[in-house]
């Protein structure tokens, strides 16, 4: 039967891509052989491996061995990479986040972090997510080492590094939560607009997609929502989608309502020029962050613990085959 990415690509997308959890690479050929099939994934984004905390653990001292995992599987299928991520305010080791800071000095910070990180992966990564988790979700700037120093010039400080040290590379602000149109919503969209009138380059949103079963917006709202963003003139994406059920075990009623959810998810980007994928955030139920950051909750994603096609799947498969 038809699989995600060659029908995602026969839709107009450039990519329906999954995350990779690195710990299980090598351990699991089951997991690796769906992710190895590029018909099924056609894009796929380490899911802790480039994070400062792995890739700069301390100053100036620079570790590949784990962002390589992932962007070594990309090589070996010709998959699309995307790159995750270079300045958050978690995953962020210590020596930075609890240090006081003079502007310059975490400003060369920043550029030294983003020109070797970006520099080791240069001419691999089809986007980076530059930026990531910005915004509180009650629409405040968040709170970190990087707000606390800078206000909020560090965007446009973290986006001019970035195109400098690779000018190809989509560069992008990435969030969750930016799905519902809310405040947060607004405070990333002028987040954008600082960006840009900064004169700073930003070239994709990505819309994290966390989402929860029976929660999630209709498929017209989502696409309302990515257009005020492509309206900017920037690309979109879903790049870190699950939809996760609050109580466990899923009912067969609760599982329709999940693939329906994805499929609304999937097609909101179908929906709109400018939306050019979505990643699923691991694509299985045996490996995910949702039951370990909420309790009870879990089954998000498009293949059960046993690496058998959920409903969800169907559903997504569906959507774009109609397309
Ligand atoms: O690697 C260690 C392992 O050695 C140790 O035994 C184990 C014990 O807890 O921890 C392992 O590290 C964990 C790491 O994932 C690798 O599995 C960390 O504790 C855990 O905090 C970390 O969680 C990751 C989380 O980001 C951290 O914030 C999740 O896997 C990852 O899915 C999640 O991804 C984020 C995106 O980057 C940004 N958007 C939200 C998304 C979900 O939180």
């Amino acid at each position: 039967s038809a699989q995600l990415n060659d029908l995602a690509v026969r839709a107009g997308l450039k990519y329906f891509g999954t995350a990779v959890r690195e710990g299980s690479t090598s351990s699991d050929a089951a997991y690796m052989a769906i992710i190895n099939n590029k018909s099924e994934f056609g894009s796929v984004v380490p899911e802790n491996g480039q994070k400062w905390d792995s890739t700069e653990p301390s100053r100036g001292s620079f570790s590949y061995t784990k962002g390589d995992i992932t962007t070594n599987i990309a090589k070996k299928n010709a998959q699309l990479l995307r790159c995750h991520t270079l300045v958050w305010y978690s995953q962020l080791p210590s020596w930075v986040s609890s240090a006081t800071w003079t502007r310059a000095n975490l400003q060369a910070v920043i550029e030294a972090h983003v020109t070797n990180v970006m520099g080791h992966y240069l001419g691999q990564c089809y986007a980076w997510d530059v930026l990531n988790e910005a915004v509180n979700d009650d629409g405040a700037w968040r709170d970190s080492i990087f707000l606390r120093t800078f206000g909020t010039d560090y965007f446009a400080i973290a986006f001019a590094a970035a195109k400098k040290a690779d000018p190809v590379s989509k560069l992008y602000y990435n969030d969750y939560n930016l799905e519902y149109n809310g405040a947060k919503t607004t405070k990333a969209f002028e987040l954008v607009q600082m960006v840009q009138a900064a004169g700073a380059p930003i070239d994709g949103v990505g819309f994290q997609g966390h989402l929860i079963v029976g929660g999630t917006p209709s498929r017209s709202n989502l696409a309302a929502t990515l257009r005020r963003f492509t309206a900017l003139g920037v690309e979109v994406a879903y790049t870190e989608l699950d939809i996760r059920h609050s109580s466990l075990p899923a009912s067969a009623a609760a599982l329709a309502t999940q693939g329906n959810d994805f499929a609304n998810v999937v097609g909101s980007c179908l929906d709109v020029a400018g939306c050019v994928g979505a990643t699923v955030w691991s694509y299985t139920d045996k490996y995910s962050w949702v039951p370990e950051t909420f309790s009870g909750a879990g089954d998000a994603l498009l293949y059960d613990k046993n690496l058998v096609k959920k409903v969800a799947w169907t559903s997504v498969s569906s959507v774009l085959a109609v397309a």
